[in-house]
């Protein structure tokens, strides 16, 4: 194991009705809030009133930014950052799901500086500040609401670039799952596929040769939110089985899964980004499509831990390494056919002609993200492994 330092500074509140806890626990970082939101969810649900009064009550002014779309845009980042400046908020709050969580992190960095927030995410700038950030999770998926990571597509450029800051952790987290009782069978999905794709980025691309802990830590959280992701589409309102994808899915991506197996690599999410920036698909659905044939590439080089992952997830015992590693992989496409996921290109009409593109659009970002090795010749290939 790798030396490591963990230190993840969100206070998560977690459970039924914790919702109006935010109001006490903004007030501690500000009195005037820019409170950034989405399209209509939290409205018929009731939880932006439940937050709006618990704000007021704390005697928090509400400047609003509602309107983040899924696979958040720069220009409504850009728009966020203007209103936050000249209202001169000294706090921000993010209702949502990883969309808007990102969102307002970028905000909350874009706020404090003169230059474009852009530069931050083309590594030419660094971010030395941010607003204190509160949220309220919606949606079980990203694991925004306790890592320092943000996502942020640039219309312009068509680049959805990603990147960490340790200003970027929200201050405080509330998981209530019954705010995810509302989220529809699809979204659910992509959200168990995305939380399961961060493990599997980890425990796929570890080089360290003994990580017990963190291998079955991770096989965990697959197998849970599988098992929980089943019962949540019998029945969306089932507290258990929401609460259990919604821990998931936060532990999935708030730096435990990584902790002591030094370098590794995001490569499924670095070509997702592009089919998200490029054709704005649910970044689930993007997943989905790319996990498989990345497994495929993958284990045809390394099949050892693909053996392992089938053993251990799926029960599958017979055969050498490379079959056990194969049927692995099949078993986990089979189950994202279950829940309902693309599993190709062909399922969301992208063109198999349009792969170039993709690939070229994916080096960019596999560049920022030091993963040299992954030529567009190489992306291709993977890509040619998913239609
Ligand atoms: O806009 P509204 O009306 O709220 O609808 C949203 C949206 O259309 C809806 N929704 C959210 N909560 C709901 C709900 N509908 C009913 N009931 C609720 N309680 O769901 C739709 C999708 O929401 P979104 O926030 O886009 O989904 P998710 O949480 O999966 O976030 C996806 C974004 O997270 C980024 C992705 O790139 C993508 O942009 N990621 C962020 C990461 C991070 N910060 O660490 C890492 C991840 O790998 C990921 O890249
Ligand atoms: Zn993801």
């Amino acid at each position: 194991m790798k030396n490591f330092v963990f230190h993840n500074p969100t206070k998560i509140i977690f459970g039924k009705d914790t919702i109006t806890s935010i109001g006490s626990e903004t007030a501690a970082y500000g009195k005037k809030a820019l409170m950034v939101y989405g399209r209509e969810s939290i409205k018929k649900n009731n939880i932006y009133d439940q937050v709006t009064e618990a704000l007021r009550e704390a005697g928090i002014t509400i400047i609003e930014h509602g309107g983040v779309q899924s696979n958040p845009v720069l220009s409504h980042v850009h728009q966020g950052i203007k209103l936050a400046k000249e209202n001169r908020v000294d706090t921000i709050v993010a209702v949502g799901g990883g969309s808007v969580l990102d969102s307002a992190k970028a905000i909350s960095a874009g706020a404090l500086v003169d230059h474009d927030v852009w530069k931050f995410f083309i590594g030419k700038k660094s971010i030395k500040d941010a607003l204190p950030l509160t949220c309220v999770l919606t949606l079980a998926a990203s694991g925004s609401e306790m890592n320092s990571g943000m996502v942020v597509t640039n219309e312009e450029t068509e680049q959805k670039f990603g990147f960490a800051n340790r200003h970027l952790y929200p201050k405080v987290s509330i998981l209530d799952p019954c705010a995810t009782f509302t989220v529809p069978p699809h979204y659910t999905a992509y959200g168990a596929v995305d939380a399961i794709a961060h493990v599997l980025e980890y425990y796929f691309t570890n080089r360290e040769p003994y990580t017990p802990v963190q291998d079955h830590f991770m096989e965990g959280i697959v197998i849970s939110c599988m098992d929980s992701c089943d019962r949540v589409l019998q029945n969306l309102e089932d507290y258990d089985a929401r609460a259990d994808l919604m821990w998931a899915a936060t532990l999935a991506l708030n730096g435990l899964s990584g902790a002591g197996l030094g370098k590794t690599g995001f490569p499924m999410h670095m070509i997702e980004h592009s089919l998200s920036a490029l054709y704005n698909i649910a970044h689930g659905a993007g997943l989905s499509i790319v996990m498989p044939g990345w497994m495929i590439y993958q284990a045809q080089r390394t099949p050892e831990k693909f053996a392992q992952f089938a053993e251990r997830v799926f029960n599958i015992t017979s055969g050498d390494i490379e079959e056990k590693a194969a049927e692995g992989i099949q078993a986990l496409l089979s189950w994202f056919v279950k829940i309902k996921t693309p599993t190709n290109l062909t399922a969301l009409h992208i063109p198999i002609q349009d792969i170039p593109k993709i690939a070229e659009n994916a080096v960019a970002l596999a560049k920022i993200w030091n993963m040299k090795d992954y030529t567009a010749e190489k992306i291709e290939e993977i890509l040619k492994l998913c239609v």
